[in-house]
């Protein structure tokens, strides 16, 4: 039996107030059994008791549970392929030269789910021929579910996990053996640093290089939509990179974003950002061709003079750990995230960015 419209309307109610997510009519079988494990969890026979409860009595951890249970965590290494070729090809070089006074880059993936996409940016870095290990390459890693961050900080991924997106070499050089498990080695895992943000609320966070707010957007209305991305466009420093999902764009909702599209894959420049020195991939009937794993860099790019210059002005790649080594190098991988208090945080209002270097 469904849930009726009050008890429907009251979860809805509760759960974009406390997360932006809109759950919209017609979505109550999707209520049901997705709260039917709480109800039970808690002694309850059935969803609607379980909400009347919470109507008669406030309780701030059902309500977590219950917005917990309400949020999409579907994810995998490497989703969708081409924008981490654009990662490789275009933002890392470009990074890389922009950034060669400090040789700090920091990244956010704003709604991480279990770790895969964070730890697919972590060692797309470390495998990358232009970071080498005097890089220092942070990441930091947000979603509102308290139950999936200990899964994504625990960096343990099941065989079919594994198989989802992940390139085999990456498995080997990157994972060891936990039983019929796989975790993350400790070089790659402290690359990362999770916490639990609610991108509805205000952030106060350091300038950021590069955004990953990938497939999150979708489960926002307009209104909200609009406000995360100008928010986002806040830390975002002014020479940075903004990734959507696939069905996301910033176009309608905010027009302080410049699109680049290659093939499948686009990527969001703060509008009246410097040109890109560097050239954008060849699309093939195959798409961007190298989607992970080590990159050949630059012989995989149209050859050019920027090409040349990239090539030239920074350091040269480390050698390739052999394929049986337990671990990579760990380039940025410190342990300790001091660049998270002592980054300046841009202020909410008044003008908007300024680059720090
Ligand atoms: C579909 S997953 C996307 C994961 C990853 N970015 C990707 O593209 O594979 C959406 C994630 O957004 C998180 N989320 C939903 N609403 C959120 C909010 N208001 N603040 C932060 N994270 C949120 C969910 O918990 C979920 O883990």
């Amino acid at each position: 039996m469904t849930i009726n419209l009050s008890a429907f309307t009251f979860v809805s109610d509760l759960v974009k107030q406390d997360s932006a997510i809109i759950i919209g009519p017609g979505k109550e079988y999707l209520v049901e059994s997705r709260l039917l494990p709480i109800a039970r969890a808690e002694g309850y026979g059935d969803v609607g008791a379980l909400i009347a409860k919470l109507q008669m009595t406030p309780d701030v951890r059902l309500r977590q549970r219950i917005v917990e249970a309400m949020t999409t965590n579907e994810t995998s290494f490497f989703r969708d392929r081409d924008p981490f070729t654009l990662l490789n090809q275009v933002v890392f070089p470009e990074l890389c030269r922009r950034r060669s006074a400090t040789h700090r880059v920091t990244i956010w993936s704003a709604a991480c789910s279990s770790g895969q996409e964070p730890y697919s940016i972590a060692m797309s870095a470390l495998d990358h021929p232009l970071i080498t290990s005097e890089w220092q390459v942070q990441i930091l890693a947000t979603d509102i579910s308290e139950e999936i961050l200990q899964r994504a900080e625990n960096g343990r991924y099941s065989q079919l996990e594994v198989n989802r997106g992940l390139p085999a070499a990456m498995l080997v050089r990157h994972f060891e053996r936990a039983e019929t498990d796989w975790r993350v080695v400790p070089a790659v895992r402290s690359m990362v640093k999770f916490k639990r943000m609610n991108l509805g609320d205000p952030f106060d966070l350091p300038f950021m290089d590069v955004v990953f707010l990938r497939n999150v957007l979708i489960y926002f209305d307009s209104v909200t939509k609009a406000d995360v991305l100008q928010r986002i466009r806040r830390v975002l420093r002014p020479d940075g990179f903004l990734f959507l999902g696939g069905s996301e764009t910033t176009i309608g909702l905010d027009d302080g974003f410049e699109r680049i599209a290659v093939g499948n894959a686009t990527v969001y420049r703060p509008r009246g950002a410097d040109p890109l020195e560097t050239p954008l991939p060849a699309v093939g009937t195959a798409g961007l061709g190298v989607a992970a794993g080590r990159v050949s860099f630059p012989a995989t790019q149209p050859v050019g003079a920027a090409a040349a210059t990239t090539a030239a002005s920074v350091p040269s790649a480390r050698p390739a750990p052999a394929a049986s080594a337990p671990a990579s190098p760990a380039a940025g991988a410190t342990g300790s995230w001091p660049w998270l208090s002592q980054l300046p945080i841009p202020p909410r209002s008044g003008p908007p960015r300024q680059p720090l270097n």
